[in-house]
């Protein structure tokens, strides 16, 4: 219950950045205020229902508990007249302690089973053919997001196509990490999966409505873990190809930043950084081949404009303290020029 209620205070404060950033062309309007209660993909469903269930239970067995504690209070409250003895003392009734070993023994197993039984049938559903494959890899403070089969990477914004439910096409992710334990979750698609060093974890989403979903680092992974966001953009199948495409054109070659293009290769920006089809190729930092297509910077922390790259470059901790990404302590003029090169990788 804190672990949720920490999720909500979370999500409160950074995800502000999400609902306030200039709509995209991409066809899915504004972002949603993150809940599980309001879940759009079938293994959320699955866990809204098994919430309801627990609920229920818990609820049921608190009104039982609250009751009789405000009854007793009431009933044998001290009264004028008492005459201040103890009442009777019960020990050793056999009765009462099998009745308050047995019964919560049983609940709690029928929690187990219950929980167990949803567990399974997520997790046991085969990839279908039409599943997307994505790899996503968790860094400190960001997602690395792969898809091998359609030559695309980027990062911190998982676009999906939208899955029917009379023909399913549901997104099979592969999680990995880059340095320490991360937990993926996007609660209005699915429930939490650790991403761990030196392990592949499995997990997947059908989303079946369009629209933005935010999702949030669940695991404390250093200084910026709560700024790991990720949004998740489900689009109609039409919109996510469009999408796909413009992911797998080279970056763009325009002739008036050339200046910035070669300061930025003569940079060590180009160790950590990839700009397809250049000498960039580095993969300890985000893909910049599309990075204005992208709502946020950082990770969901601030919003993706001329000015918040101009800023990042030039310091990256004045926005994010404790991003790994180094200050470049660029004169005006070449910040300038690295600026405008990166505002042209639409
Ligand atoms: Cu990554 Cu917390």
């Amino acid at each position: 219950m804190l672990r949720l209620a920490c999720g909500v205070l979370l999500f409160a404060t950074t995800a502000t950045v999400f609902m306030t950033s200039p709509a995209t062309a991409d066809g899915i309007g504004g972002v949603q205020t993150p809940s599980i209660f309001a879940p759009v993909s079938t293994p959320a469903y699955a866990i809204r229902e098994l919430t309801w269930i627990v609920l229920v239970i818990t609820g049921a067995i608190f009104l039982v508990v609250a009751g009789l504690t405000v009854y007793a209070i009431m009933r044998f409250r001290r009264r004028q007249g008492d005459d201040g003895r103890e009442p009777p003392q019960v020990y050793g009734s056999l009765q009462i302690e099998l009745a308050w070993t047995v019964v919560p023994i049983l609940i709690v197993v029928v929690l187990f089973l219950v929980t167990t039984r949803y567990i399974f049938a997520i997790e046991g559903r085969p990839p279908v053919p039409e599943a997307l494959e994505v790899t996503i890899v968790g860094h400190q403070w960001w997602w690395e997001i792969r898809y091998p089969k359609l030559g695309i990477v980027t990062a911190n914004e998982l676009h999906v196509p939208v899955s029917d439910p009379a023909h399913p096409t549901p997104t099979f992710i592969t999680l990995q990490s880059a340095d320490v334990i991360h937990s993926f979750w996007i609660p209005q698609l699915a429930g939490k999966m650790d991403v761990i060093p030196n392990k592949t974890n499995r997990i997947w989403i059908d989303p079946q409505k369009p629209g933005g979903y935010v999702g949030q680092c669940a695991e404390y992974c250093g200084l910026q873990h709560a700024g790991m966001l990720l949004i998740v953009a489900v689009q109609s199948k039409e919109d996510f190809a469009k999408w796909a495409a413009q992911q797998q054109a080279p970056a763009r070659n325009d002739a008036e930043v050339r200046a910035g293009r070669e300061l930025f290769s003569s940079l060590s920006c180009i160790n950590c950084h990839a700009v397809r089809g250049t000498t960039a190729n580095g993969v300890f930092g985000p893909d910049l081949t599309h990075l204005m297509s992208r709502r946020t910077i950082g990770a969901g922390v601030i919003q993706n404009t001329p000015e918040n790259i101009r800023s990042w470059i030039d310091d990256p901790a004045s926005l994010k303290p404790g991003a790994l990404m180094p200050a470049m302590k660029l004169s005006r003029e070449d910040l300038d020029k690295v600026t405008a090169y990166l505002l042209a990788l639409r």
